[in-house]
């Protein structure tokens, strides 16, 4: 069976999570392959919720290998505060394989992501602070320290003494801040993290490829968003890893020609959270009402996210960068009481209309979206669990999503429930 990926079109917080522990079922190996905790996959089962943050999340299988792949980076002591919290839960999280290959986040990482947004001032992006980005620019510069270095106490001290220096130097000299100390970070991870983690660690490749091999199954689950992706994001409003579908190549380390099926997650309108341009935001009524219907704040941050309508546009593009072959649509349940909905299925700006995403940065920032009103239904779908059971209203909006988007809708979210999807067509 070859691999699915399962990725966030928009920008974050689709419900990759649920939909994810929805396929994995169907699967021996799920895979994060990019990002950090930054990320925050919700999953709600039965009166249980489960918040990942860098476990897979098909880690709730009992025969499932939950895998961090190599384009991950990891905060060691997140991932086993995370490990704890599940198995105090009855998860069993021993199956665990981390690549050795994937980065560590470091304490310094962290400081300088916290201290890099205070000093943007007004510029900043909003990062989650957790370091990430520091993290894979220490990786980029190759002064990273990966989590094989755990398994070497000479090595991992050799590379800490070398880059703590110069991140004393940035710390204390352009921000004034207390030199961290080599001998603590050390001690912290060689000592505490590393005898705990040791049995984790392994060849993550090789796993996926074997599995492959014998006709299992492998899901690579995406965390954060399309255009959150650092290359094909709103840059710089962007998360510094590769999100979308070719990063899910490079983060587990296997061909695209593995790769037998995209699904893209999008929310049935958008959100955002952190700076960075937006054209459908909407404000005022209907911004509180996608907010506090659609429960959209932080997973782990617990920041209020910025909402909008659906944006076409975007999804256009999302098709393409991806090669998506399906769309999964969550929260339709959220707009049940709109009397009216608008999509964005164009972009105008300095007297020109845009059916595409503008390649340059600056006409994104002025665009304008044309809208296209469609009626609401004003009746609950969050019991709904067929399509010919949804209100005609809503089966015209999701066509209308599809025919704009260029995908078929497979999945319908109605609600945060393990079992509040319905499978909206055949693949
Ligand atoms: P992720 O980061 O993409 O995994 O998404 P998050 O977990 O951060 O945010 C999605 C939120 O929406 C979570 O709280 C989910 O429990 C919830 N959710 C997922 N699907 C649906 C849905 O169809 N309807 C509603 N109302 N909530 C949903
Ligand atoms: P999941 O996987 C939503 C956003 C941050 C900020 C930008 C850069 O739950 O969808 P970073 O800390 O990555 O350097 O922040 O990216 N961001 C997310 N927004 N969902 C996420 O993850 C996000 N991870 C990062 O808010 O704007
Ligand atoms: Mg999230």
């Amino acid at each position: 069976m070859p691999a699915t990926i399962l990725l966030g079109t928009q920008w974050g917080d689709e419900g990759k999570g649920k939909l994810t522990d929805l396929l994995a079922k169907e699967m021996q190996v799920v895979v994060r392959y990019q990002g950090g905790h930054n990320a925050g996959h919700r999953i709600v089962v039965g009166d249980e919720a489960f918040a990942l943050q860098l476990l897979p999340s098909g880690v709730l299988y009992p025969y499932i290998t939950p895998v961090i792949g190599n384009g991950v980076v990891v905060e060691p002591k997140v991932l086993l505060n995370e490990i704890d919290a599940l198995e105090a839960r009855g998860i069993d999280c021993s199956r665990l394989v981390i690549s050795g290959s994937a980065h560590l986040v470091m304490p310094y990482h962290q400081e300088i992501d916290a201290l890099t947004e205070r000093y943007l001032g007004k510029n900043r992006l909003g990062t989650t602070k957790r370091g990430i980005g520091p993290a894979y620019a220490d990786k980029a510069a190759r002064i990273g320290l990966r989590v094989q270095d755990l398994l070497d106490p000479k090595i991992f001290r050799q590379k800490l003494d070398v880059v703590l220096k110069e991140k004393n130097l940035i710390l204390a000299k352009i921000y004034n801040r207390l030199a961290l100390s080599s001998d603590d970070i050390a001690k912290r991870y060689l000592e505490e993290y590393a005898p705990r983690l040791a049995p984790h660690i392994g060849d993550a490749v090789g796993l996926v490829h074997d599995t492959l091999a014998a006709g299992g199954g492998v899901l690579l689950e995406g965390a954060q968003a399309t255009f959150l992706d650092v290359d094909h994001g709103t840059y710089p409003f962007v998360t510094s890893s590769n999100p979308v579908a070719g990063g899910a190549c490079t983060g587990a380390g296997i061909g695209p020609r593995y790769i037998s099926r995209v699904v893209g997650i999008a929310k049935a309108y958008v959100t955002r959270v952190g700076a960075g341009p937006f054209p459908t935001e909407v404000s005022g009524e209907v911004a509180d009402t996608l907010v506090e219907r659609g429960k959209e704040f932080g997973t782990n941050t617990g920041r209020r996210r910025r909402p909008g309508w659906f944006d076409a546009v975007m999804m256009r593009h999302a098709v393409r960068l991806n090669s998506l072959d399906e769309l999964a649509i969550t929260k339709l349940d959220v707009l049940d009481s709109f009397e009216t909905l608008k999509v964005c299925i164009a972009y105008e700006a300095g007297g020109a209309r845009y059916a595409h995403l503008p390649w340059h940065q600056s006409v994104l920032h002025e665009v304008r979206p044309v809208y296209e009103e469609l009626p609401g239904w004003g009746t609950s779908t969050s019991g709904v669990g067929t399509k010919d059971a949804l209100p005609r209203a809503a089966r015209d909006y999701l066509e209308f999503l599809s025919a704009q988007s260029g995908a078929p809708i497979t999945f319908v979210g109605v609600g945060p429930g393990r079992d509040q999807i319905i499978r909206f067509a055949q693949r």
